[in-house]
């Protein structure tokens, strides 16, 4: 079955009110202008989702956090929950991302339970995954990214409030990727993963996005890998000429 790419922007931690509003802007009027070839989706940090959300409100662009918590309110100083990223207009959340699992100790099952609460809050989660590189050079790259798969999701995970980004970690934000043969056999071997764990009839419908230093001029090769139904954009995600060339990439 034919699945309709989705090229989400991650802005991580950038952007102050004009910056971000400008950005939201020019993105809204280019899918505006559109049709667009994929669904859009950009995640500005926190403090943007708001502003982000009622620029883009009517354009098509969906909005999306970064990370939210396990739970839906209480003493959690500093924490974001996933019903208060909703109530911004926000439709996603991105969980998982290396950065995240690095800096913050995030685990799989961390991400689980982060990702239950996205769902109950009715988000669609962007749950990241990938290798580092010595898990690569220790050839274990399939075998740590099916854990991740399985350990990663909750149950009542299905393919329209979920969404799997494959993100090597050696390849975010360096310039560097792995050759479409190394995301081919990922893709796959996820897509296989959602086949054992949620049934053939999700797993088809199932977008698995590609993401690490993706950029115009690798875009298009990149989308057009077997079992790659769209990009999670970090630094092309910032300039929205690097950004749109990257969607039309996705014709
Ligand atoms: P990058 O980041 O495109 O800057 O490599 C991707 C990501 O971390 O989602």
């Amino acid at each position: 079955m034919a699945r309709r790419p989705l090229i989400a922007g991650n802005w991580k931690m950038n952007g102050l009110k004009a910056d971000g509003v400008a950005l939201a802007e020019a993105v809204a009027r280019k899918v505006k202008a559109g049709p667009a070839p994929a669904d859009v989706l950009i995640c500005p940090p926190a403090t943007l989702v708001d502003r982000v959300a009622q620029t883009v409100a009517g354009s098509g662009v969906a909005v999306g956090g970064q990370d939210c918590h396990a739970v839906q309110s209480g003493a959690h100083t500093g924490d974001v929950a996933a019903a208060m990223l909703k109530d911004l207009g926000a439709s996603h959340v991105i969980l998982g991302h290396s950065e995240r699992r690095t800096n913050h100790g995030e685990t799989n099952a961390t991400v689980r339970a982060k990702a239950e609460a996205a769902h109950a809050a009715g988000l669609v989660v962007v749950v990241c995954l990938g290798e580092t590189e010595a898990e690569r050079d220790a050839g274990r790259t399939i075998s740590v990214v099916e854990s991740q798969f399985k350990e990663s999701l909750p149950s009542g995970t299905n393919a329209d409030n979920t969404v799997i980004a494959y993100e090597p970690v050696w390849a975010i934000g360096t310039g560097r990727t792995p050759t479409n043969a190394e995301v081919a056999e990922v893709h796959a071997a996820l897509r296989a993963s959602a086949a054992k764990v949620l049934g053939a009839a999700v797993a088809d419908r199932l977008r698995i996005l590609y993401g690490g230093s993706m950029k115009p001029s690798n875009a298009r090769e990149l989308l057009a890998i077997k079992d790659v139904d769209g990009g999670l954009i970090g630094g092309a995600s910032l300039k929205v000429d690097d950004f749109w060339a990257i969607v039309e990439a996705s014709r």
